[in-house]
């Protein structure tokens, strides 16, 4: 039995995107911007998708710009707004501790070009919270950058309130929802955030197709400079299968979600009291309320993950660390340590991320396996800290 617990990582692409991405592969191979019948018929297959993906996260369809992915798109709303707002001399930019990298090294670019950057702290269970935001904002903050659900515990930011706080101020507001879109509803307007980013991958659509939500009005430099596609804003031959791939997964994601939702979280809390009931010196990770309903992170004392994870690789069971491995170390999730946890427990840490495929039999058969590997790996810790 070969069970996937590694959803957030990415997302198998639903069989019906799959064939119609086939499909557009052999017979829409015009190039969008033609103006003969082949150029027209990619074109319409563009516009029903990003109707699709609009439709996702509640916005207008000519408001969706088509990216290379997540990362692109994060990238290009921190560093298109940055730019357009250079003029006006706000040279200071806020994120939080929690972000992906996509975020946090964009952050990090720009501190290197002259932004000051401000991170903000998270309390013990993974939230920003309001006062930190208001007390980090000054008459020079341009943008603000905080992820809707995070990667690693699930946990979901009070997005709405935080943007009206950043808005209040005069700042934009940008959120990385790749984590959230197709999970949970997402409304930009509810949300009432100028950006946000979404990776198709993580919705059961194909890898390298992504796109950022830019509010109307909102001035953006552009990403890539070169034709006009995407009203000017990211030049480049469009991906049309990427894009029909991504618009067929936001259509089955929104009539799915409200199934989906609450029997990955029954599936989810099962998967989480049978490891805590059955598995001594085990904790969750961050908070347990607010959370996408699919992920739970949860710490094994005495544990190197890694070490649990490919015991349970070698059981055929798929889940993650958050740990980095730069220059042959492993780096603890800067997640984890953001929140305040030891070095320790972030490298003890496992993340548990389900999806459509899973089952209770598979859940059970995990909760049933673990006492059992976990046992032997404390044993052979034991010894080892012995020497
Ligand atoms: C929260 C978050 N943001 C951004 C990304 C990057 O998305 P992509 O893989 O489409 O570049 C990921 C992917 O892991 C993610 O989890």
């Amino acid at each position: 039995m070969r069970i996937y617990l590694d959803h957030n990582a990415t997302t198998p692409v639903d069989p019906v995107a799959a064939a119609a991405m086939m499909r557009a592969l052999q017979d829409l191979f015009g190039n969008a911007s033609s103006v003969h019948y082949y150029g027209q018929q990619a074109k319409a297959a563009i516009d029903d998708a990003r109707s699709a993906v609009a439709a996702l996260i509640g916005a207008e369809p000519s408001e969706i710009v088509f990216t290379s992915g997540g990362t692109e798109a994060d990238n290009f709303a921190i560093r298109g707004a940055a730019e357009a707002l250079e003029v006006t001399g706000r040279k200071h930019l806020i994120t939080s501790g929690i972000e992906h990298e996509a975020v946090l090294n964009t952050f990090k670019a720009l501190a290197k070009r002259g932004w000051k950057t401000t991170v903000l702290p998270l309390d013990a269970r993974g939230i920003v919270s309001s006062d930190a935001l208001r007390d980090a904002m000054t008459d020079d903050t341009a943008l603000v950058s905080i992820m809707h659900a995070n990667n690693e515990i699930g946990t979901i930011q009070p997005i709405a309130e935080l943007a009206t706080i950043a808005k209040g101020r005069g700042a934009l507001f940008h959120t990385d929802a790749v984590q959230s879109a197709g999970k949970i509803p997402v409304n930009v307007r509810a949300l009432g955030v100028d950006l946000v980013a979404i990776s198709a991958h993580k919705f059961y659509g194909p890898k390298g197709i992504g796109a950022l939500w830019a509010k109307r009005g909102v001035r953006l430099s552009p990403f890539l400079s070169g034709g006009k596609q995407e009203r000017n804003r990211r030049a480049g031959t469009e991906n049309v299968p990427g894009i029909i791939g991504a618009g067929i997964a936001a259509q089955l994601a929104m009539t799915k979600m409200d199934v989906d939702a609450p029997r990955l979280s029954t599936l989810r809390d099962r998967l989480e009291s049978g490891i805590l009931s059955s598995v001594p010196n085990t904790d969750v990770n961050g908070s347990r309320d607010a959370r996408v309903p699919n992920t739970t992170n949860i710490s094994f004392e005495r544990i190197e993950a890694e070490s649990l994870l490919i015991a349970l690789d070698l059981e055929g069971v798929a889940v993650s660390t958050g740990s980095a491995c730069s220059s042959g170390t492993l780096e603890p999730s800067h997640v984890l340590k953001a929140m305040g946890l030891s070095s320790h427990r972030a490298q003890n840490s496992i993340r548990f991320s389900l999806g459509a495929s899973n089952n209770e039999e598979q859940i059970d058969h995990v909760i049933s396996i673990l006492p059992r590997i976990v046992t032997k790996l404390r044993s052979l810790s034991a010894v080892g800290s012995r020497n």
